[in-house]
């Protein structure tokens, strides 16, 4: 990992006005015919690392993602070391070698874009409650035309307390990459504004994925 840090004037030019109007179309609000979640308090940095072991080396996969807002850029890391502004959930992959002690970041994939979120939703299968919420990337590698178009898939579980999420697997032929996550927010509120905690309520038939509002299609139909 090399933490020199040259300094990118475009990038500390940007007016934080700016930069969070990228995402002015992903007001972090999803909802399905039968529920609605509001994931705002889920605006903040969180970071999931999975090790894979490639003897006589090993790689970490680490996520690190904003559910709602862009994440910010990473210091003393060179910009070819990190996603590009406009990304909200960034997969780095490092190469450790303990015995030389280089570490290596070998793979840098933006899983969600502000540019092309369409974020889609669906809703859990009841006993279970919860929200599975995909948020869409890029290509990667982006110069590489056969290449395939990354994206976070966060299953987001109800549950009153908040637990640290889960890396629970990284697809790479699908370039999905699943994480797991409790969370008090993934508690839907049902459509008459109720908040839904006692699992009282008969078993619906599963939602379709809807795609949330947003002017990511807009931005597809437009290419
Ligand atoms: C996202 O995760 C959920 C829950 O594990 C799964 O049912 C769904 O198929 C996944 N979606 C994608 C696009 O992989
Ligand atoms: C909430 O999380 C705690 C701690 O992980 C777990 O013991 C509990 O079963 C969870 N509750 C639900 C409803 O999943």
């Amino acid at each position: 990992m090399r933490l020199s840090s040259p300094i990118w004037p475009c990038l500390l030019a940007l007016d934080p006005s700016i930069a969070a109007s990228l995402v002015a179309s992903w007001d972090c609000k999803v909802a399905v015919p039968s529920a609605s979640w509001d994931l705002t308090s889920l605006s903040n940095e969180k970071i999931v690392t999975h090790t894979r072991s490639s003897p006589p080396s090993e790689y970490v996969e680490e996520v690190r993602w904003n559910t709602c807002n862009e994440l910010k850029e990473r210091e003393g890391y060179d910009n070819a070391d990190q996603c590009p502004a406009g990304t909200l959930a960034c997969l780095t992959e490092i190469n450790k070698k303990n015995k030389d002690g280089v570490d290596r970041i070998t793979a840098v994939i933006p899983l969600a874009v502000a540019s092309d979120l369409r974020p889609e939703v669906s809703s859990m299968q009841p006993p279970s409650k919860g929200l599975s919420l995909l948020l869409h990337g890029s290509s990667f590698p982006s110069s590489d035309p056969s290449s395939i178009r990354h994206s976070l898939n966060l299953t987001l579980l109800c549950n009153s307390s908040e637990e640290s999420p889960k890396f629970v697997g990284f697809d790479r032929l699908r370039g999905v990459v699943d994480i797991e996550w409790s969370v008090p927010a993934a508690c839907p509120s049902s459509k008459d504004g109720s908040h839904d905690d006692d699992g009282e309520k008969p078993p619906e038939k599963e939602d379709p994925p809807v795609p949330a509002a947003g002017g990511g299609l807009g931005w597809f139909f437009l290419m």
